[in-house]
């Protein structure tokens, strides 16, 4: 055999990996073939592993990875032949380079372990430079893989993280709710980590304790119930110190062992990370139940703390949103209620229409035509804007609103100006925040709760579905509830009357699907008329006058100071 080592040497040493020693696997038959691409692979520094038989070959593989294979075409209990099928066939094997060595003179062989999956077919008798060129070729052939696969993952990994950046800061600027910004939080947070359990942590109304405020992959009784003192278990700690923590593997677990909250974290690696907006903490992240359980590295913890911050940035401006818009909206309907109270002893007139209006729409949404319109979202924006349908009526002189006789034409024409001028009140109001569904159905519900189906009412005389949805079903709340009360000029109706009354102007004045929803629930509207009755008038002098400040006016110095600042 010929064995120029010099020859040899400069050809593999330059195959050889420079980080980490390359390993071989060798299995053959032939002492002198082993002998040879041992010491081949030795003096250019690769680790070399021999097995006895195609079985330990495949073992050894699916424990330990190497570089190479070197299979002889005969083997003990397998053959080389199998031997590669198998390892070809297991994700775990299947892309080890592997060198089939044959006898001499099987031409077949060639053919065979090439469709078998091997990668060189070397027939003896073979030389060492022969040898040692087929495995350099192998060998940096599987390094640019490598190198490929990993550039590939990791600028994968980048782009995928700038996308999804992307798309939340593009979808933020979407949002005005806090719960939408959380959850978009949470799935963009869940794919970027491959996390499928992840939850956010926000501090209640004392700032003494953690709430899970939204998540995704956790049991909702954890969910509902979880509740962390600050400074109490892992989320506790991250939010009182700011800085994160990471349990990457069972060592870093047992150290945290007692603080560790097993509601939440039952798997590692886990995250805990703060989520900081100027300097403030202002609620944590949590991330476990990795998929392969794979650890936080260094470059995806720079992803997410950039993330989470950029989100708390986020969080704290829809929360002083959601804090100043709740507190415009609080005042709204405490000037709807106070102008109530000029025609209105009890106030009690806005709490029967409002839920009247919600009986009736959560009613019409089993009709297939309104029951994507009338959403979750629709039916809260109608709770909170149907009290503002006579907000219009602060206008109206007192001669004419608490007239107790019949209206003259001329005094008529001035109460029905109410419609307009509650629109233009409300529009004002929402010029300051255009983004309010709850003014903008306010708005809607003002200025077109006296149209009638038929195109004859006012201001407007809209017809059919030209009247906004929300507003002919308050039409009918509204009608019902005048009908069926004591007012300055009316005495009240029966329940039986007022529902003739209203059958009768069903495709006149109402829209007929909504009566078809009223006749439905009509028993119902005659208990609650009942239940939600006024209470007997009370005289000016008597104490429990404050009863009827309306709740909407006892607002929080927080909601006080906010206020002022949307007005004003
Ligand atoms: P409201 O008292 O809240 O009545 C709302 C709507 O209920 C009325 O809108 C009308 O469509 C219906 N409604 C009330 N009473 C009756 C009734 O006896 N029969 C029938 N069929 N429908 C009734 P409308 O007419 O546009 O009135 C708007 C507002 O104008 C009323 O609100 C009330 O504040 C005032 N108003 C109407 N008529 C008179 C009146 O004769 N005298 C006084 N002082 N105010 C009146
Ligand atoms: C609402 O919940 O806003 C309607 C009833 C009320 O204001 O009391
Ligand atoms: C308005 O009310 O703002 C416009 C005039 C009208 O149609 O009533
Ligand atoms: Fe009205």
């Amino acid at each position: 055999m010929n064995f120029s080592t010099d020859l040899v040497h400069s050809i593999l040493s330059r195959t050889v990996a420079t980080e980490a020693r390359s390993t071989a696997l060798m299995a053959h038959c032939d002492p002198e073939i082993s002998k040879l691409c041992r010491s081949v692979l030795e003096q250019n520094g690769w680790d070399v592993h021999e097995s006895p038989d195609g079985f330990a070959v495949i073992q050894h593989c699916q424990r330990d990875c190497p570089d190479i294979v070197l299979l002889d075409m005969e083997l003990p209990k397998l053959s080389g032949l199998e031997t590669t099928k198998k390892l070809r066939s297991s994700p775990i094997t299947e892309d080890i380079p592997i060198l089939v060595l044959g006898k001499e003179g099987d031409d077949s062989g060639a053919s065979a372990s090439l469709e078998a999956g091997a990668d060189i077919y070397l027939r003896k008798p073979i030389t060492a430079e022969e040898f040692a060129l087929q495995v350099r070729s192998l060998s940096r052939l599987q390094r640019t893989c490598h190198k490929l696969q990993k550039g590939r993952s990791s600028l994968g990994e980048q782009a995928r993280a700038l996308s999804l950046l992307l798309d939340f800061s593009a979808a933020l600027s979407k949002m005005d709710n806090l719960d939408a910004i959380l959850n978009k939080m949470i799935s963009v947070t869940a794919e970027m980590t491959s996390c499928r359990r992840v939850s956010i942590m926000l501090p209640d109304a004392t700032g003494q304790y953690l709430n899970i405020a939204a998540s995704t992959g956790i049991e909702n009784y954890v969910k509902e119930n979880v509740r962390l003192g600050v400074g109490e278990s892992i989320a506790g700690r991250v939010f009182i110190a700011g800085s994160p923590i990471l349990l990457n593997n069972q060592d870093d677990a047992d150290r945290e062992l007692e603080t560790r909250d097993h509601r939440l974290f039952d798997d590692l690696p886990l995250l805990s990370t703060p989520m900081c907006a100027s300097e403030n903490v202002v609620g944590v992240l949590n991330l476990t139940d990795r998929v392969e359980s794979k650890p936080f590295d260094t470059l995806e913890l720079g992803y997410l703390s950039l993330f989470t911050n950029y989100a708390a940035a986020a969080i704290q401006n829809a929360r002083t949103r959601e804090a100043r818009d709740q507190a415009r909206d609080s005042i709204v309907i405490a000037m709807a209620k106070l102008a109530e109270h000029r025609d209105d002893d009890t106030g009690k007139h806005l709490d029967r229409v409002t839920l009247y209006c919600i009986k009736l729409a959560t009613e019409l949404r089993g009709n297939p035509l309104y029951a994507s319109q009338i959403n979750a979202k629709f039916l809260q924006n109608l709770e909170r804007a149907a009290p503002l349908h006579d907000i219009g009526k602060v206008a109206i002189p007192d001669s004419i609103l608490l007239k107790p006789d019949k209206l003259t034409d001329s005094e008529m024409a001035i109460m029905q100006t109410h419609s307009r001028i509650g629109a233009e009140t409300i529009r004002s109001v929402l010029d300051k925040s255009p983004d309010s569904g709850f003014l903008k159905m306010a708005e809607e519900i003002a200025h077109s709760h006296h149209e009638w189906y038929n195109g004859s009412g006012y201001p407007q005389g809209l017809e059919g579905e030209n009247i906004p949805l929300a507003a002919r079903i308050l039409a009918l709340a509204d009608v019902y509830d005048a009908l069926t009360t004591k007012r300055v000029y009316k005495n009240a109706f029966s329940h039986r009357k007022s529902v003739e009354i209203i059958l009768k102007e069903s495709g006149t004045h109402f829209d007929p699907d909504v009566v078809k929803a009223f006749m439905r629930l009509e028993t119902e509207f005659e208990r609650l008329a009942k239940e939600l009755a006024d209470d007997p008038p009370l005289s000016p002098a008597d104490p429990g006058m404050e009863k009827y400040i309306p709740r909407e006016m006892q607002l929080s110095p927080i909601e006080r100071t906010l206020s002022q600042i949307s007005l004003s």
